[in-house]
């Protein structure tokens, strides 16, 4: 938290839904949303007063995904994860843009690569990327279509939050198995009052 801010200066959830928006209202090109879409992260990451209680919730059996805010026009959603030590997801991907940036503590991120053509809706053979740890402050990247299949888990002693902005509502995702190859679609959901506190599973 950056103790020096001030009510008047704070930068929140609404002034990065409006910059995102004034981007996005232009069409830029995905490379150009992704990259000032992080420049924005990065001026949110800068204190965590804007982000409400409850949207800080955990949840014992998984990590937590909070929205934060859906766009009116179906072009981007904005949500809050909680991550208790130990919590990860499965190695999925997204069909569309994403950023995720870390407001409080860390998580590791891993990367894989598609290496079949993708014909196949249920099979896919996947070789394990880049990898590293997003810390707090930090954002990464997902950019289809080859920058768009990773993992994500709490591996530090300490749980996190995490900023995450997407390219469409993320309702649905392909979940992979990186050693059997099985590819199996998911419906995801949110830790909300939409969803009745129900826990979901990616
Ligand atoms: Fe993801």
């Amino acid at each position: 938290m950056t103790a020096m801010s001030t009510a008047s200066s704070l930068y929140g959830l609404q002034d990065y839904v409006r910059d995102l928006e004034q981007v996005l209202d232009r069409r830029p090109a995905l490379p150009v949303i992704v990259r000032e879409a992080s420049t924005a992260m990065k001026r949110l990451l800068a204190s965590d007063r804007w982000l409400e209680d409850r949207c800080r919730q955990t949840c014992p059996d998984t990590y937590a995904r909070h929205l934060l805010h859906r766009d009116r026009h179906n072009r981007f959603v904005v949500l809050a994860l909680t991550w208790l030590p130990g919590q990860a997801t499965p190695v999925h991907d997204h069909s569309c843009w994403g950023l995720m940036g870390l407001l409080e503590n860390s998580l590791e991120e891993v990367h894989y690569e598609r290496l079949d053509d993708g014909s196949r809706g249920d099979r896919a053979e996947l070789r394990q990327g880049r990898s590293g740890m997003c810390a707090q402050g930090g954002v990464a990247w997902l950019l289809p279509p080859y920058e768009e299949i990773h993992r994500i888990g709490c591996v530090g002693s300490k749980p996190a939050i995490s900023i995450h902005v997407y390219g469409r509502d993320l309702d649905a995702v392909n979940v992979f198995d990186p050693v059997t190859g099985k590819v199996s679609p998911m419906r995801i959901k949110y830790y909300s009052t939409e969803c009745g506190k129900t826990p979901f599973v990616i």
